[in-house]
């Protein structure tokens, strides 16, 4: 695929799903929405389609991919399931929970889908679009979030085009994501522990309420384990102050609640609502003639914790 042009906009309707297809058995790249953040979308199992995310994101090479499946049945032919990994996939998919697991030994993955680990992340995702997707494809597909590395997350195809342009062959425009912030990332250890690498839309208490709290571990700082949770992820490219409850001159007030700023998460103060608006609002936050951003106190609760965790790999 060449990617001196600009992408091909396709509908999210059957002729731009059969595109998007064609494209991608071909090892293209193809922007594609999902409920939680549009991904960068390539078949999962080919070398050369996969070093294309690498190389159009700028990701760094030990930064493994997120495997996106049709169902359950599909994600078993590529990791080890246990008792524990399928009642969690009967309890949450298709959805917003990704499963880090033992990776098959005859799974069909690109090598560098994972990087070099012994795991692979799995998701089946709910978004009609990329269900119709894998369903007409009949491969897995490797999709990080589909920007460049370290910027700010899209929810729109105008952020895809605006971070990416050119370096995707086509963008499948699917709309905003409600949902709006990624995937909650689960670890399942051999020993019976379970451990959030990444929190997200389906909180700790979802994932107790399925495997009770006795073998919860302990994050250690960061979950160095996904080395994709760089500190200096999803920055808008300017200086990010939390827990403000007014502007300062020179800032760009991000609101939430009745702390009211040039824009809000939410005014009603709903944390579903400001997940689903975090990442619209930290672009326009980049594109303002303000040269620094502050943002609202989030309680911590729920998905809050998932939007803080957010916002303070932006501010770092
Ligand atoms: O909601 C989402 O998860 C979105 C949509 C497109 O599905 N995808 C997404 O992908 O956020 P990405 O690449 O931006 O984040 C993938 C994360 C990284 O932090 C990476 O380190 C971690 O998943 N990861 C991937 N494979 C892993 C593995 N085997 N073990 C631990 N972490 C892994
Ligand atoms: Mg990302």
């Amino acid at each position: 695929m060449t990617r001196n042009s600009l992408p091909e906009m396709l509908a999210p309707d059957t002729s731009g799903i059969a595109r998007a297809t064609e494209i991608l058995a071909a090892g293209g790249l193809v922007a594609v929405p999902t409920e939680t953040v549009y991904g960068l979308a390539a078949r999962a199992d080919s070398d050369a389609a996969v070093a294309a995310i690498y190389r159009a994101k700028g990701r760094p090479d030990f930064n493994p991919l997120i495997v996106h499946v049709p169902d359950l049945a599909a994600a078993e032919a590529l990791a080890h399931f246990d008792d524990r990994a399928r009642r969690l996939a009967g309890a949450f998919w298709p959805g917003a929970l990704t499963l880090v697991l033992p990776r098959r030994a005859d799974a069909r993955l690109a090598a560098a889908v994972t990087a070099g680990l012994p795991t692979v992340a799995l998701r089946c995702p709910a978004h009609r679009v990329m269900k119709d997707l894998l369903g007409a494809a009949g491969f897995a597909l490797a999709a990080p979030s589909a920007n460049q590395s370290g910027a700010v997350s899209p929810t729109s195809a105008a952020h895809v085009a605006a971070s990416l342009g050119a370096r995707v062959d086509a963008i499948i425009d699917g709309g905003e994501c409600l949902t709006g912030i990624e995937s909650t990332i689960l670890a399942l250890r051999a020993d019976g522990n379970w451990e959030i690498l990444r929190p997200g839309p389906i909180t700790k208490d979802h994932i107790s309420e399925v495997l009770g709290t006795e073998n919860e571990a302990v994050t250690s700082a960061g979950g160095v384990e996904a080395p994709g949770q760089l500190a200096s992820h999803y920055a808008p490219g300017k200086p990010v102050r939390l827990d403000a409850k007014e502007a300062r001159p020179g800032e760009f007030l991000i609101g939430f609640d009745e702390v009211a700023g040039q824009v809000s998460l939410s005014l009603a103060g709903d944390l579903a609502e400001a997940a689903s608006r975090l990442y619209a609002c930290l672009h326009l936050a980049a594109q303002a003639s303000e040269q620094r951003v502050a943002v609202a106190p989030i309680p911590d609760e729920g998905i809050g914790a998932a939007i803080n965790d957010r916002l303070r790999r932006a501010a770092a």
